[in-house]
């Protein structure tokens, strides 16, 4: 028998998604082993959510399997339920509630005994900075504070895996850094897996980087790995040496024709006659090459400044349709 404790915290098979005729989710397949903080990323769209509410047991999958340390989320969401924390997209709460009021509530819908509920709020308010707004109305907080209510309602029964569905979504850049802080402390203890659109935000938080379109995972790797392999951008701005003016369309063959280059784009260059390229590349670094065919044909190099590819260029490379 496959026992809770030593499966994969998500395993996802097949998993398939129709809303009427429109398939949603078509055949998606992972693991997250245990203590992993997965950057969940996708276009609008592409069934993140989706895949988010069938794992916490929300929405039945068309086919397919989704399970939670190993239990079937569709066969047993009660056990499921008990290992997962879901902070919903959007975080709906309820407004006409105080702060207390709302926790004292989800401790009861929980199953939460009622000798453990106050130390386990207590610990649940601490970890969650909600102290602050213990005896507010939902309705009257700011974004981040609600947030933080959401965080607090998701961990109250201490469970394993934390499905995070856009949780710095909508807040100011203050509380992002904040509420970064937060995920980072509970991915110590705790396997996460979070949707979200800010791309940073995943080099800063996530070890790992699964990204999905339309339906299916189009790349799962380490943030590094996957921007690392696609190579880099070299900027080069060339002016020239004897007043005689720079041909656009010659140096753009002559650095095009380089090894290791994939494509060289114009780009702005300041200075009278001053040329500027973007020379897109692939694993072979080809600044040796571009430095010495700049000087053998006339020119002066001004600038040839590399940079690595963004994971937002990887991230509009893999889901946009060529
Ligand atoms: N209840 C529903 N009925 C019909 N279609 C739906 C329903 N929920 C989602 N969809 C569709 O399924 C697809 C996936 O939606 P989903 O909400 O999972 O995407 P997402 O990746 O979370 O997008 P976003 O980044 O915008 O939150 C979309 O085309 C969406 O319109
Ligand atoms: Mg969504």
């Amino acid at each position: 028998m496959v026992t809770a404790a030593s499966s994969p915290m998500i395993q996802i098979d097949g998993l398939r998604k129709s809303y009427g005729a429109f398939e949603a989710l078509k055949g998606l397949t992972f693991d997250v082993p245990r203590g992993q903080v997965v950057g969940f990323l996708g276009p609008n769209g592409a069934g993140k959510s989706t895949t988010m509410k069938i794992l916490a047991g929300y929405l039945a999958p068309s086919a397919g399997v989704a399970r939670v340390g190993g239990v079937d989320v569709t066969a047993d969401p009660v056990a499921t339920r008990r290992m997962i924390g879901y902070l919903p997209e959007n975080n709906p709460l309820y407004e006409d509630m105080m702060v207390r009021e709302f926790l004292e509530f989800a401790a009861d819908v929980r199953g939460i005994p009622t000798g453990e509920r106050g130390q386990k709020i207590r610990h649940a308010v601490e970890r969650c900075g909600v102290g602050p707004v213990w005896g507010k109305d939902i309705g009257q907080l700011s974004k981040g504070f609600r947030q933080r209510v959401g965080f607090a309602q998701a961990i109250l029964h201490n469970p394993d895996l934390l499905i995070l569905d856009e949780p710095t979504s909508g807040l100011d850049p203050n509380q992002i850094v904040e509420i970064r802080h937060l995920i980072k402390e509970l991915g110590q203890e705790k396997t996460v897996i979070m949707s979200t659109h800010i791309l940073p935000e995943v080099q800063a938080t996530c070890s790992r980087v699964l990204i999905i379109a339309a339906g299916q995972v189009v790349a799962d790797d380490s943030p590094e790995r996957l921007t690392e392999g696609e190579g880099g951008i070299v900027t080069v701005v060339v002016a020239p040496k004897n007043g005689t003016p720079l041909d656009a369309g010659r140096i753009r063959g002559l650095f095009s024709a380089l090894p290791g280059v994939q494509e060289v784009k114009n780009s702005d260059a300041e200075g009278e006659g001053t040329l500027g390229f973007e020379v897109r590349h692939g694993k072979q670094d080809p600044r040796r090459g571009l430095f010495e065919a700049a000087v053998q044909n006339g020119m002066i190099l001004l600038e040839l400044r590399r940079r690595q590819v963004s994971l937002e260029e990887t991230f509009r490379r893999l889901t946009t349709a060529k």
